[in-house]
């Protein structure tokens, strides 16, 4: 978390344009409606949750990089918290995605599980495709999703988990 608490000033203009190339791809798979609610798992500063025109929810345990979101996106529900214990109840999300945050999270697969709980049957997973944890993420992604197609984009790989 430091690392991000430290980057979250400068993150948007670091990250901002490669993070919107993979929203481009995801949202050729991925439509909402306005009462669609998404939840963004490992949200940082909001960039791939404001997009969508629906009820936008995030997590992250980064403080920096939710006061950015917040402040930025003040319609947002934002909440501090992990992946590994999402604060909601099972099953009130008809979509959850969490884009380049999983080869950061503590313990993926219990997230992962967490991801499903909260979720009905849409979800968009990407990672970084130089993460060393990448053949683990692979193998957990497939133990607990039915994949429809991965992606593999310039700096991730994006899982498509659609009916
Ligand atoms: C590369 S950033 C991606 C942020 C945003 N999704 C984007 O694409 O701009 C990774 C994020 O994962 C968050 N993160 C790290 N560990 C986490 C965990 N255990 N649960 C949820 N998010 C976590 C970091 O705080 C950071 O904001």
């Amino acid at each position: 978390m430091k690392y991000y608490n430290s980057i979250a000033k400068g993150y948007e203009e670091l990250h901002k344009e490669e993070q919107q190339e993979k929203l481009k791809i995801i949202k050729k798979f991925l439509k909402v409606s306005k009462n669609t609610k998404l939840l963004d798992v490992g949200c940082g500063t909001g960039l791939t949750t404001s997009p969508w025109r629906c009820k936008k929810y995030g997590i992250d345990p980064a403080e920096n990089m939710l006061q950015k979101a917040k402040k930025k996106y003040p319609k947002i529900i934002f909440k501090k918290a992990k992946a590994e214990k999402i604060p909601f109840k099972a099953s009130f999300f008809d979509v959850v995605i969490s884009i380049t945050a999983l080869q950061n999270f503590q313990n993926i697969e219990k997230a992962l599980k967490e991801i499903k709980r909260v979720g009905k049957d849409k979800f968009i997973l990407t990672f970084l495709k130089k993460s060393s944890k990448r053949p683990n993420i692979n193998r957990l992604i497939k133990k607990h999703f039915k994949v429809k197609k991965i992606i593999e984009e310039t700096k991730d790989l994006i899982y498509i988990i659609i009916p």
